[in-house]
């Protein structure tokens, strides 16, 4: 009695269980239904202040570079959106390098750095520009004796780092900084948290549009890209109407050497685009609406009406959100 007595009990447990998980599953289903494939970006990063300070100090040095002329924010302007506004940027010895400057902000939340993705975390990135002789020149052991050479810096790194002034510190503190350039609360990440009147009805038919189209299949997720890489020229060969290729326009492949990587790029993110001209890995494209532009014939092979170009230009400028390092 008492053992067919737990049985049914059990019987029972067993099909509210079954129940509870089908219901999980309805609701996950209807959950992933409405996702949007952009997301709002966290409002909260974790940093630590002093490294962080540290970092914000180093990135604004000219004694980064081997004749203390350039710093980070020299191509990197955090007040104007993270970028230079040059087609590409310059570097010490007036050096031009070979493609347009992305910004700085929101990089933590690329998978990789860089267009081609070279690098795959911010500390390894750093390497590039502070080594690159068309951006500061320097080698790492004279960036090192430099800033030791400097009370206050060695002050404030024997404070943070029980090792002092070296290269991993360095790096260290700078990304400690660039983890805190992000921009939540844009008026678009108000619209998805739901807020509908953060939108007027020219940026929402924007957005719809983006989806539409497709613009979302490459740029999505917090960043609005900079999550996957993608050939640029998919439908139309950009590079052949252009002409005059040069090893920056290989992309990935001068890192992989795999024919299908040949003029792929990290799809870039267009959190700041609004603020960031001019545009694509070669700076080709003056406006943001130029870029959209070459968006439609060589990303999409389509023509498309003004309107509805217009329209997608209104909603990538509601993307840009707030960080007390701009001030556009
Ligand atoms: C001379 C101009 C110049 C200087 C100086 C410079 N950068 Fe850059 N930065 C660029 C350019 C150009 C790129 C793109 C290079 C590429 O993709 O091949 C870039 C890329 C980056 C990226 C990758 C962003 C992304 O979306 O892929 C980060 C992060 C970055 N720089 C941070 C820094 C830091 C930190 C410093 C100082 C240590 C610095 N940069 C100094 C011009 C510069
Ligand atoms: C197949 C993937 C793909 C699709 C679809 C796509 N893009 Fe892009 N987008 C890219 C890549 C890759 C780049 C970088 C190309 C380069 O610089 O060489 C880019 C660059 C951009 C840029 C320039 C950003 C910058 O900072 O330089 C904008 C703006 C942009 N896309 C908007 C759009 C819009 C709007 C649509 C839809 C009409 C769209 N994209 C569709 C992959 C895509």
């Amino acid at each position: 009695m008492t053992a067919t007595h737990s049985l049914y009990r059990r019987a029972a447990a067993s099909l509210a269980l079954l129940w509870l998980a089908i219901g999980a599953l309805m609701v996950l289903a209807a959950g992933v239904g409405a996702e949007e494939p952009i997301l709002p970006i966290p409002k909260q990063v974790d940093v630590d202040p002093a490294k962080a300070a540290l970092g914000r100090d180093l990135f604004h040095d000219t004694i980064l570079s081997k004749d203390g002329t350039v710093s980070c924010a020299s191509c990197h302007d955090l007040a104007s959106g993270g970028d230079d506004g040059r087609r590409v940027s310059v570097g010490v010895d007036d050096k031009p390098g070979m493609v347009n400057a992305p910004t700085v902000f929101n990089a933590a939340m690329n998978f990789k750095q860089f267009w081609d993705g070279r690098a795959d975390t911010l500390e390894d990135q750093i390497d590039g520009p502070v080594q690159s002789p068309f951006e500061m020149g320097s080698v790492w052991p004279e960036v090192v004796a430099k800033l030791y050479r400097d009370d206050e810096y060695r002050t404030r790194f024997e404070r943070l780092y029980p090792d002092g002034i070296n290269r991993k510190n360095i790096k260290n503190a700078i990304v400690e900084f660039m983890n805190s350039l992000s921009t939540p609360n844009s008026r678009f990440d108000r619209w998805l948290e739901g807020d509908k009147t953060a939108l007027n009805a020219r940026e929402l038919r924007g957005y719809e549009l983006f989806k539409d189209y497709g613009c979302a299949s490459c740029h999505q997720g917090a960043n609005v890209g900079g999550n996957m890489f993608q050939v640029f020229g998919v439908l139309n060969d950009y590079f052949k109407k252009r002409g005059d290729i040069t090893e920056a326009d290989l992309g990935r492949y001068a890192i992989t050497g795999n024919d299908e990587d040949r003029h792929a790029f990290k799809v870039p993110s267009l959190r700041l685009a609004a603020l960031t001209a001019p545009y694509l890995h070669d700076g080709s494209a003056a406006t943001l609406r130029d870029a959209v532009d070459a968006m439609f014939e060589f990303q999409l092979g389509r023509e498309a009406p003004d309107e509805d170009k217009e329209a997608i230009v209104a909603f990538i400028k509601t993307l840009v959100g707030e960080s007390k390092e701009l001030s556009p």
